[in-house]
């Protein structure tokens, strides 16, 4: 490949190989899927150390341009050529971000392609021509029981495998819960606010309204509940969407009383608890109240959202109701998948996975942390205890809807609480940032670019 450096001191050498591929990749010189040279072969090339094209590859890679994978050829990412060609001339692809710092997807350049791979080939191998047919609605016993066991160890949950829905992901188990709910005579659910809007729509869809009960540092708030005249309420404890905060043990006492005087149902939404840095995890509420509170987690922050993959634990009472919905719903989530997740937890697969990736989100964590408290000292970080998140609160005169548009002209893209709130939610204003996808070296600079951002909003 047609590469040079300069060694004039002008311009370090990592950047003069990051203008020069990203020029060429938004020339249409290198087209979406061609493969660019190892780093070993590049620095070889080039004559310059290792280290310096990793960076700059790893800077390339967090801006979207090329895919990096463990054990492959590092190759264009298939996303550039649409976006390039449908905006010709532009100086950056309008809808490729820079730095993705909204807080969605774990790091699924991570994904552990070659053990999935093995599990996948050893499920179509051994499942048996009756397991190819439609099954227990229920989803697979094999991944039931492997996930019972996970979830007794890791989690603290009471969960037997009899009581186990598998689900295509959360979203899905949260929409058969409250349909079956609504179908019992419930009327109103409680969801924290903020909260996720896509749950509070699943949740309207199913014909129950939305109550909003308002969430401080120590999680949801019991003064607002014991008001709220709720059926059900919607709860992520461990640590709450979006804010952070962990539901304190004095908390979750109340809750729990509460709980049982109104006869209630909670929906413990466990979406990422596993990721727990500084303290051993706290465990699922599930295990303290299993008759009245559905457990539910997902596979979307663990691996990746595109397996599509959840579970729920369901209180007997409501076993044959949501049953009776996931089997309307689709007749059961894909088996061979199904089978695959099961493997891969029996061989410790996902706890491996878990472990590798809690170290790199650490380092990224602190990283990210360190940064800011340099570049915006003004600002309050919280909620980063556990999770793939920080929330950054802003003094109360800045201005998150200018912030947002400076900061998406500088390529990166995030989110603020105003995407959570209830309407017409207030509070100080607040950045959400994730730090899953954004590798170590690219985070100094997303954060020199989001400051830059922020301070030129000041200025008028
Ligand atoms: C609060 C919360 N719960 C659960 C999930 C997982 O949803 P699903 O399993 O449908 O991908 C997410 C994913 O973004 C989330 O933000």
């Amino acid at each position: 490949m047609l590469l040079s450096v300069s060694r004039d001191g002008r311009q370090r050498l990592g950047t003069q190989i990051e203008t020069q591929l990203r020029g060429a990749i938004r020339e249409g010189r290198l087209r979406a899927g061609a493969r660019v040279p190892s780093t070993r072969d590049l620095a070889c090339q080039l004559g310059v150390s290792r280290r310096v094209v990793v960076e700059a590859y790893a800077q390339l890679a967090a801006e979207g341009y090329l895919t990096l994978r463990q054990g492959a050829r590092p190759c264009v990412a298939e996303t550039v050529r649409g976006r390039v060609l449908s905006s010709p001339g532009a100086g950056v692809p309008a809808a490729t971000p820079r730095f993705d710092l909204r807080p969605r997807t774990p790091d699924v350049s991570a994904f552990p392609r070659s053990q999935w791979l093995r599990c996948l080939r050893d499920a179509l191998r051994t499942m048996t021509n009756a397991e190819f047919g439609y099954g227990d609605p229920r989803g697979a016993e094999a991944l039931r029981s492997a996930l019972a066991e996970y979830l007794g160890r890791v989690r603290g949950v009471a969960a037997v495998p009899e009581r186990m829905i598998i689900t295509n992901g959360y979203s899905q188990g949260q929409g058969i819960v409250c349909r079956a709910l609504a179908a019992r005579g419930a009327r109103r659910i409680g969801f924290e606010n903020p909260s996720h809007p896509e749950q509070r729509r699943v949740a309207e869809r199913a014909g129950l309204e939305i109550v909003p009960i308002a969430v401080d540092q120590a999680g949801v708030r019991l003064d607002e509940l014991e008001r709220a005249d709720v059926d059900a309420l919607v709860l992520t404890p461990a640590h709450q969407h979006p804010t952070g905060a962990v539901l304190t043990g004095e908390r979750r006492r109340g809750l729990l009383t509460w709980l049982r005087r109104r006869d209630a149902i909670v929906i413990e939404d466990d979406y990422d608890a596993e990721y727990r840095y500084d303290r051993a995890a706290v465990g699922a509420l599930h295990g303290l109240e299993p008759d009245r509170i559905v457990y539910a987690g997902s596979a979307s922050k663990t691996l990746a959202p595109a397996l599509r993959l959840g579970w729920l634990v369901v209180p007997a009472r409501l076993l044959a109701a949501v049953t009776d919905e996931k089997d309307l719903a689709d007749c059961g989530t894909a088996s061979v998948e199904q089978h695959a997740f099961a493997t891969f937890l029996a061989r410790g697969e996902l706890d491996r996975h878990l472990r590798r990736m809690r170290g790199r989100y650490r380092s990224r964590r602190d990283l990210l942390l360190d940064e800011l408290a340099r570049a915006l000292p003004e600002a309050t970080v919280r909620g980063v205890a556990a999770g793939l998140h920080a929330t950054v609160e802003l003094p109360e005169d800045y201005d998150e809807h200018a912030i947002l548009d400076q900061a998406r002209r500088r390529g990166v893209t995030l989110m603020t609480m105003r995407d959570f709130w209830i309407p017409p939610g207030t509070g100080a204003p607040t950045l959400l940032l994730g730090y899953a996808q954004i590798p170590i070296p690219a985070i100094p600079t997303a954060v020199l670019a989001l400051t830059d951002a922020i301070r030129s909003t000041r200025q008028r």
